[in-house]
């Protein structure tokens, strides 16, 4: 992975994502660290200070008319070499979760920043992202190409869904997971994997203390897991460990159609 850009990195799983990414053996050339307000991110710019590799940008996701400016911005980070992952790591989840309590702000605030933001970054990034594939089409689709990781929930599943509740949260990753699956297909051609990824439940801001995994647990097997991609992975919904997530989207005529 020569050029990896990451939302939300300011803490939790983002973070988690560029302190093991920079561990490696080899890291990243260029490694984004978007944040929406870079000037509290104090670790970040300890990060970035030690780290000439870490470039940390603004970045607040429901901003769409900021995206232009940002992509300029990494263009000229990353030149003609383009972007080759995307993290859509950025995102929220409404406190109000039951029934009675679930209101329509809190329906539309969890999809613009879980849904409709990782669709649009990713048109925004298109180009760089494009770039990234051509530049080494004669290798096999994955990382050293072009891959967009979009960052989902189990609470996503249609399937799995045993509780109710979670109208906001759920929804929009369920939601998320359509944008995969078309972005999936649609940038086939272009040699851009695309893939839903559920972390696990982990201990952050948003898992809460009961949470069983550590942020280092699920990022080193998210990594890896990223690492291995291959063309017959686009489209699918997947965890940390690499195991598929058995996610049922819709039933349409009486079946279930798996993602
Ligand atoms: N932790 C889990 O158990 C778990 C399970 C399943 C899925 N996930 C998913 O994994 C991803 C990361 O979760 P996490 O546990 O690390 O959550 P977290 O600790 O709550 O961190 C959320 C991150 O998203 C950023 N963010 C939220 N809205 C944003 C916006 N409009 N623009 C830019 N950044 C924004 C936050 O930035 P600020 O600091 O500025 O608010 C923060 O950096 C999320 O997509 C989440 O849905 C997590």
């Amino acid at each position: 992975m020569n050029s990896i850009l990451i939302t939300g990195s300011n803490r939790g799983l983002g973070l988690g994502l560029i302190q093991h990414l920079l561990k490696q053996a080899i890291s990243p050339k260029y490694l984004i660290a978007a944040c929406r307000n870079p000037e509290k991110a104090e670790i970040l710019q300890d990060i970035a200070k030690k780290n000439k590799n870490v470039h940390v940008l603004k970045l607040d996701v429901s901003d769409f008319n900021g995206y232009d400016a940002v992509v300029k911005t990494v263009e000229s980070i990353v030149k003609d070499e383009g972007l080759n992952v995307l993290f859509n790591n950025a995102g929220v989840s409404s406190k109000f979760t039951r029934i009675n309590l679930v209101k329509v702000d809190h329906m539309i605030n969890n999809f613009t920043t879980n849904t409709v933001a990782p669709l649009m970054l990713t048109k925004a990034f298109l180009p760089l992202l494009k770039k990234a594939s051509q530049n080494k089409i004669s290798q096999p689709l994955g990382v050293s190409r072009a891959v967009v990781v979009n960052f989902s929930s189990i609470l996503g599943s249609i399937a799995e869904n045993e509780q109710g509740g979670f109208y906001p949260y759920r929804c929009s990753k369920a939601a998320l997971n359509a944008v995969t699956r078309s972005m999936s297909i649609d940038l086939k051609p272009d040699g851009i994997i695309v893939v839903s990824l559920h972390p696990g439940w982990v201990k952050t801001d948003m898992g809460g203390a009961k949470a069983p995994l550590q942020v280092e647990e699920s990022i080193s097997g998210i990594v890896k897991t990223v690492m291995s991609l291959e063309e017959k992975h686009s489209g699918t919904f997947i965890q940390y460990d690499g195991k598929e997530v058995a996610l049922v989207i819709s039933i349409i005529l009486g079946k279930y159609m798996k993602l």
